[in-house]
């Protein structure tokens, strides 16, 4: 009789194996430690994080903040193809929301962690220009009492400053992680046991395309919808004829990095005993790995919604452009070749807006802006 009653609270139209992979995909996880920046998790030091992400005195023209192209309203996107500060870029703005999960920075993954990737922005010469000289400056004209609070005094070497800068970012952007969505809500009634209305049969239909037939959930899986890796989806169209390298290049920029997490910048992590070498990843990273051509990161698809243009070159304008992307797969990649696993989906039309109609069920409230910057 029990086995009975617990037999008919099981929902029937979900297999076990959907159910499992549907639970792997929620709640949002607490973040992940970042271990070479000891003031990650420090309240203070994202206080002043906050402060540095909306300050446009950082730029060398006093006029590009962090906050310009990742704009708290779109989720810490701009809305735009290509950002435009000092000079106009060649890559899409990303969403901030999941950094403190993620182990590559960038979409080649040319920084090993978000301290190290936030003094990319503040030197170049596109974004907002600035020199260590310059960003030191600028802390100890505008920032004195946040950095004495966090590190004790703004560092005298410029370098060290600018450092200092990036980790009090870092510590701002761990505390952005997206808040938890109908997709959430729907997920947690299904792991209690009730098949809930919270999703529409539209949207549970996209649902298990997105875990099974379509294959989503090969790379976009998880509670961050990401495996952190990077593939050459073969996109069909390459910007003002450049071709970008992507991780090929990312890969190799990354070992050589001054600021990467073997770097004398990075802070020792507590638990690492004396004589053990930190982040022993990086000597195992070969840029000439063939799939690393033209491979870009997967982003998350929290918040998707709300985050066009889409791709690393925001090629395309909606949801539905890249869903007839991978619907049909056109065209060949001009660099390297296109990941084995994707097939073209050859979905019906009713298919392929019921997995746009699920990826709208990613969207949580966006953040409101600070009340003073
Ligand atoms: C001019 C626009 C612009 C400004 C200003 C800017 N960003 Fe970005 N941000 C971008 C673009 C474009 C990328 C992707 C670049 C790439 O992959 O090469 C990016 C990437 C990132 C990433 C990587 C995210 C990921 O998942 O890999 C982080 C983190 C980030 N920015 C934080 C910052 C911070 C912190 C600042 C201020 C110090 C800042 N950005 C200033 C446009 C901007
Ligand atoms: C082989 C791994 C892989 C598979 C399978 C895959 N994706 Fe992606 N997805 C990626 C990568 C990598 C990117 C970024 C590519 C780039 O910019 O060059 C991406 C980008 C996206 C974007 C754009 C997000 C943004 O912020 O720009 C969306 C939306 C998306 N994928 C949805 C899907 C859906 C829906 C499916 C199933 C039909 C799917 N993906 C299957 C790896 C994958």
């Amino acid at each position: 009789m029990l086995i009975l009653l617990l037999a008919c609270a099981v929902p029937t139209g979900w297999t076990p194996a959907e159910r499992a992979t549907i639970a792997s995909l929620s709640p949002i996880p607490a973040p992940l430690p970042s271990p070479t920046n000891r003031v990650a998790d420090d309240p203070a030091a994202a206080r002043l994080g906050e402060a540095l992400f909306f300050d446009a005195g950082l730029s060398i023209d006093g006029k590009t903040a962090c906050a310009t192209c990742h704009v708290p309203g779109l989720h810490f996107t701009d809305g735009k193809r290509f950002p435009t500060a000092i000079g106009t870029g060649t890559r899409n703005t990303p969403s901030l929301e999941t950094v403190a999960w993620g182990t590559w920075f960038f979409w080649d993954g040319r920084s090993d962690s978000v301290w190290a990737q936030a003094t990319g922005p503040m030197r170049d010469a596109k974004e907002m220009g600035a020199t260590p000289e310059h960003i030191q400056a600028r802390l100890r004209e505008a920032h004195a009492t946040g950095l004495s609070e966090v590190f004790g005094g703004v560092a005298e070497d410029p370098t060290d400053a600018m450092v200092q800068a990036g980790k009090a970012l870092e510590a701002y952007q761990r505390t952005l992680a997206p808040k938890p969505a109908r997709f959430d809500r729907y997920a947690a009634d299904l792991a209690a046991g009730t098949d809930s209305d919270v999703l529409t049969a539209e949207e549970k239909a996209g649902l298990r395309l997105f875990v099974g037939e379509a294959t989503c959930v090969s790379c976009h899986h998880g509670p961050l919808f990401t495996d952190h890796s990077f593939h050459n989806l073969g996109l069909p169209s390459i910007p003002d004829g450049g071709i970008d390298p992507g991780r090929a290049r990312g890969a190799g920029q990354v070992g050589v990095d001054a600021l990467n997490c073997r770097s004398a910048h990075a802070d020792r992590p507590a638990d690492l005993a004396a004589d053990a070498e930190p982040c022993p990843e990086l000597r195992y990273l070969d840029a000439s790995f063939p799939d690393w051509a033209a491979a870009f990161k997967t982003p998350s698809l929290r918040n998707v919604a709300e985050t066009a243009p889409y791709m690393h070159d925001g090629q395309f304008g909606s949801l539905a452009a890249v869903l007839a992307f991978y619907d049909t797969l056109p065209g060949r990649p001009l660099v390297g070749h296109r990941e084995l696993t994707l097939e073209p989906l050859a979905l019906s039309g009713a298919e392929i807006e019921a997995l746009e109609a699920f990826l709208r069920t990613l969207t949580s409230e966006a953040p409101a802006a600070p009340a003073s910057p």
